[in-house]
């Protein structure tokens, strides 16, 4: 008995082998590697079919971005203009960037920030019906929401009870604005048309109210310095009800609101910054790949129009690939008032629109939206239009985000549109226009 026990002990002993660490590591190895030839195996045999799927998943990615889902590109202040500012990680490298705004000088005789006119404070998607939203642009505070029968409304943000901002927390009851704190409401033009208990509203009690206008996929603003009702409004593109939305792009800049529109009558810039591809920089430091990868000749024509506030451009655009002409396209651009422009694309893809905003958010802070809409045949290029457009549009946020102001420019022939942009753009200001060093309040912060 004890020598059968002895041999099963035995047999035991044996049964349980215990892997040491290289077994373990060597096991691992040859089955990584087994695995691995098994894959590349698989794939090899079935490459025709694992390359169709990658090209189908491709493209429906690409058809649901350009049908379904707009392409969104939002890039924040501290993107776009401070590559020359040593990288250094995380918080620290924007207090560099500040420290060199700060740096910065603003320049002498420079125009007040806050020109007259309709100023887009929110895209029309984002203000649903009930939806209330609080933005600060142009030295105000406001106050939009939507009321029950779909009509935009903008008013002063500060309630005149006890100063509570109704664009947050505050809510919409029918057509009303209620404010979160005590619940008082202010109705159609701006007066007060209930408190909580109490029978006889006291007269005189409201909020201001101010002319809004909703067209071409936003809500506007009008202000005036003066205090003037709108001098005029914009009638609907009856293109963008029929056409799709394909996205937008939207750029936080550092610089004064009449640069923007400014780079529209500067026609010496485009065959500068403006000249490599649309697709990538490279050609500014291998200049013999332009030739090969493309790019743009531009020739322009800025010119005032019978009606005051709006100006107009037309643009010749020539892709040229080794001496090929390979994307032509014809560019119309209507400039109306201070803020808002419209660019009509025509090419071989077909047409698309490029609304353009600038909403003045500071005195020497600007935000530029850029919405895309084109027919329903053309929604690829009207989804690239998108990012292209942000691309092209960059080149000018490094200079915008660094320039001074110069009030007299040593003006050469090709400057001449500036000039003529620039007294056409002065009947924006008026008397009480606020000055730069107003509206930045702490002179320190120059
Ligand atoms: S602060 Fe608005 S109701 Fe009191
Ligand atoms: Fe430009």
């Amino acid at each position: 008995m004890a020598d059968t026990h002895e041999i099963q002990i035995e047999n035991a002993q044996c049964q349980i082998h215990k892997w040491n660490s290289e077994e373990v590591f060597l096991f691992l190895i040859n089955l990584t590697c087994r695995l691995g030839l098994a894959l590349f195996d698989i794939i090899f045999k079935y490459s025709n079919v694992i390359l169709l799927c990658i090209v189908l998943l491709a493209v429906v990615y690409v058809l649901y971005k350009s049908y379904w889902s707009p392409v969104i590109l939002i890039r924040e202040l501290t993107h776009t203009g401070f590559d020359h500012i040593p990288y250094v990680k995380g918080r620290d490298r924007v207090l560099h960037i500040a420290r060199s705004q700060r740096n910065r000088q603003v320049g002498e005789r420079v125009p007040p920030p806050y020109p007259n006119g309709w100023f887009a404070l929110a895209e029309s998607r984002d203000l649903t019906v009930g939806k209330v939203i609080p933005v600060d642009a142009l030295g105000q505070n406001f106050c939009l929401y939507r009321g029950e029968d779909g009509v935009a409304r903008i008013v002063d943000a500060y309630c005149p009870h006890l100063g509570a901002n109704l664009g947050v927390e505050g809510s919409v009851k029918g057509n009303c604005i209620e404010c979160p704190f005590h619940h008082w409401r202010f109705g159609e033009n701006g007066a007060c048309t209930y408190i909580p208990d109490v029978k006889n509203i006291p007269k005189g009690i409201s909020i201001k109210k101010w002319d809004c206008m909703e067209v071409d996929g936003a809500v506007w603003v009008w202000y005036d310095a003066e205090g003037r009702s709108p001098m005029w409004t914009v009638p609907p593109l009856p293109e963008l009800s029929q056409w799709g939305y394909r996205g937008r792009n939207e750029f936080l800049i550092s610089a004064h609101t009449r640069d923007i529109p400014e780079n529209a009558a500067d026609a010496a810039h485009l065959n500068c910054i403006h000249q490599l591809s649309f697709m990538t920089n490279i050609g500014k430091h291998l200049p013999f790949l332009n030739n090969i990868i493309g790019h743009h000749i531009w020739e322009t024509d800025w010119t005032k129009t019978d009606e005051s506030h709006i100006a107009q451009m037309s643009i010749d655009q020539n892709y040229m690939v080794l001496k090929c002409n390979a994307f032509p396209f014809d560019l119309r651009v209507k400039q109306i008032g201070p803020a808002h422009v419209r660019l009509h694309f025509n090419c071989i893809f077909g047409e698309a629109y490029v609304i353009q905003s600038v909403t003045p958010v500071g005195p020497m802070l600007q935000k530029v939206v850029h919405r895309i809409y084109s027919p329903t045949y053309n929604a690829i290029f009207g989804a690239i239009l998108v990012l292209a457009e942000a691309y092209q549009f960059e080149r000018d946020v490094v200079v915008w985000n660094n320039k001074t102001h110069v009030s007299s420019p040593p003006y050469v022939k090709a400057d001449k549109s500036i000039r003529a942009f620039r007294d056409w753009f002065s009947q924006f200001y008026s008397e009480k226009s606020v000055s730069m060093r107003d509206a930045m309040q702490n002179p320190l912060d120059w």
